[in-house]
């Protein structure tokens, strides 16, 4: 078996054997990762700067899996109730990464979209993780490759990427760099099976599948508004009635974040200056210097 099944058994036997979750950044996304991995009976520790931003995550959890458990126990509660404890028991919290990071089986992180960040802090947690350990990013837009180039561990490095909201949307983008081995891309394939969602891979390019399509297609809508020609409401309900999407696209930026995406579209500018699909725009870039962020903000 790949080695994060061979994990999960002594997760279930020795509790000390622990998932962490890094979250140093509150993003819905985030903690949702965090309390679908716990939901399916892993033992998960989640990471953050204070406690202040750790409480505010953990009730966040609690409120979500009220709402999941509303609908996936409507007829009994009690096993609802259950459900609950059960998970919010595998759930723990720590400020102190490189304390909880010796007895982890995979690491996920989560923090600011920031290349020199996250590499200064996958850098430090090599120095301490297991051998066996994976780590893996749920970046939106940077390179695996260039993170997994800050450890010493580039073969048991990939990328794990989870869509808002992570409790309903049953995606996962699984991404092997060129270093990335069989086995470490087998055991991430395994996790996100576990936890319920449904696996894609795609290799390390900007945006991987997703992105690369609805950001560029949230940004066209912006520049569709700038130019007069339809308003954001318009846009929004064309794109649901026209197209059958759930959110329209100023509805699904807001949603995202604004900051987000301009990150994303930012990044990307940088590394492909002259294509059309990755100019920023000048509204959004006005709108977050302004911190409008979006309703989940
Ligand atoms: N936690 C738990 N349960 C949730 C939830 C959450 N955050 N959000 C929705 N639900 C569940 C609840 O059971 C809820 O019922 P409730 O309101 O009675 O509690 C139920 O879903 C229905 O929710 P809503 O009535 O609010 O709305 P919808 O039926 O329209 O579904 C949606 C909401 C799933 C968010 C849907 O609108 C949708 O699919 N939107 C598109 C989302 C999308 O495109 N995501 C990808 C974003 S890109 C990304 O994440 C990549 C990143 O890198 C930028």
């Amino acid at each position: 078996y790949p080695l994060i099944l061979f994990c999960l058994i002594l997760v279930s036997r020795l509790p000390q054997h622990k998932l962490v979750q890094l979250f140093y950044d509150l993003d819905i996304k985030s903690f949702f990762n965090f309390q679908v991995a716990a939901a399916s009976g892993h033992a998960v520790v989640l990471v953050d700067q204070s406690e202040e931003i750790l409480k505010k995550s953990t009730k966040g959890i609690e409120e979500s899996l009220k709402r999941v458990t509303k609908k996936k126990f409507a007829d009994k509660p009690e096993a609802g109730t259950e459900f609950i404890e059960k998970t919010l028991k595998n759930l723990t919290t720590s400020t102190d990464a490189v304390a909880v990071v010796h007895s982890t089986d995979l690491v996920i992180e989560a923090i600011v979209e920031n290349q020199e960040i996250k590499s200064e802090l996958f850098k430090t947690l090599d120095k301490f993780a297991p051998e066996h350990t994976i780590f893996a990013s749920n970046t939106s837009s940077l390179h695996i490759t260039q993170l997994a180039n800050s450890t010493t561990r580039q073969d048991r490095f990939g990328g794990l990427h989870f869509f808002n909201p992570v409790p309903m949307m049953k995606l996962v983008e699984v991404i092997k760099t060129p270093m990335t081995s069989q086995k470490t891309f087998e055991s991430l394939v395994d996790f996100s099976k576990a936890v319920g969602k449904s696996p894609v891979s795609c290799k390390d390019t900007p945006g991987f599948i997703v992105n690369r399509l609805l950001v560029p297609y949230m940004l066209e809508a912006v520049r569709l508004f700038e130019r007069g020609d339809a308003s954001k409401e318009d846009i929004d309900v064309a794109m649901k009635l026209g197209a059958g999407y759930p959110m329209g696209p100023f509805e699904l930026l807001d949603y995202v974040g604004l900051d987000t995406s301009k990150y994303i579209i930012d990044g990307w500018h940088s590394l492909e200056p002259n294509n059309p699909l990755f100019a920023p725009s000048p509204l959004l870039n006005k709108l977050v210097e302004e911190k409008k962020l979006g309703a989940g903000q």
